[in-house]
């Protein structure tokens, strides 16, 4: 595509690099691996057409009011939180994501936080490192089975679909899910059923957060829901951190309210090494890599590349967030 210029806010897997310069891109990618300071990504933004981006891009009402020149923003990553899409949409900008590449890496995430908290194994693995295996106990280091529990899936998208499919094949788990809408092709699969949050709450063993963040999710997961959680529940979240109340998720995990919780996503991101959740027995957090493998990072550059060809050659994008301004 002659004289497209395509701003790529990081350092991105080559796949989503190459199909654009083959397609005939002119393709700017910033060199360092961390996010660009507002200031300069919107001076570079200015000097292109396209911007290829991010979650840790802020991509608000400030900056589109500066850029509102770009053709599109082609996003690497499902979720899109971070874009004000109400204002692109204004703006005629069309929005892409990557919705279809890391179900089963996220889901995955998901499932092994779920037994890492249940079987305490980040706790223990720290515990070895610190010097302090010194023999077998018969009556410590003790976790809790998975086996026949109820999984109440928050936000039944492809990733908490995935991750029923898991707990129900690894462990028999009943699926209980809140979404936004009652979903009878899930129910069907995997014999969900449809439960209002209330009871979400207070049947499940397990709470597996996948909605995405807006503002009917943000901060859900706050001390009046944790209080109708059971007391052997864990709760495991790799969506967004903005969807729990870190604060009100500590005081129940120390006052045994639940019994642990397992994250990818925390909030604010990144935690601190001294957040208390990270030397509690019942909780494994890790750094937001639930899309990180080889595989998922691979094909999300790729869509988020073909979501640009093709929004130029055919005015369609595979992948539109808000296909009203194509
Ligand atoms: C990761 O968090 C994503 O939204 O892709």
């Amino acid at each position: 595509m002659q004289n497209k210029k395509v701003l790529l806010t990081r350092i991105f897997p080559e796949s989503g690099i190459k199909s654009l310069k083959e397609a005939g891109f002119d393709v700017t990618a910033w060199d360092k691996d961390r996010p660009m300071k507002q200031d300069d990504l919107i001076d570079q933004a200015k000097k292109h057409d396209v911007l290829f981006c991010t979650l840790t891009d802020q991509i608000d009402k400030e900056f589109l009011k500066e850029c509102s020149h770009l053709d599109i923003i082609s996003q690497f990553a499902v979720g899109y939180d971070n874009i004000d899409v109400a204002e692109a949409t204004r703006l005629g900008i069309p929005v892409g994501f990557t919705p279809d590449d890391l179900t089963d890496a996220t889901a995955d995430t998901a499932f092994g936080l779920l037994l890492a908290a249940s079987r305490k194994m980040f706790y223990l693995h720290k515990s070895i490192i610190e010097g302090k295996w010194e023999y077998f106990r018969p009556n410590a280091n003790l976790g809790i089975e998975l086996k026949n529990q109820t999984l109440g899936i928050f936000g039944l998208g492809r990733i908490g679909i995935e991750m029923a499919k898991r707990c129900k094949g690894a462990y028999n788990m009943k699926i209980l899910y809140h979404t936004r809408k009652p979903k009878p092709e899930a129910e069907k699969e995997l014999g969900a059923k449809y439960v209002d949050f209330e009871t979400l709450l207070n049947q499940s063993d397990v709470i597996s957060v996948h909605c995405s963040l807006n503002d009917s999710t943000r901060g859900v997961f706050n001390k009046a829901a944790f209080d109708k959680m059971k007391p052997n529940a864990i709760f495991v979240n790799t969506s967004r951190g903005q969807v729990h109340n870190e604060t009100d998720l500590t005081e129940a995990l120390n006052s045994g309210k639940i019994w642990g919780a397992g994250l990818d996503v925390t909030n604010p991101e990144p935690m601190q090494p001294d957040n208390p959740l990270l030397s509690m027995e019942n909780v494994a957090v890790l750094p937001h890599i639930g899309s990180a493998t080889v595989e998922a990072r691979n094909k999300m550059a790729k869509t988020t590349a073909t979501n640009i060809i093709e929004f130029y050659k055919n005015k369609k994008m595979p992948y539109v967030v808000n296909p009203e301004v194509l």
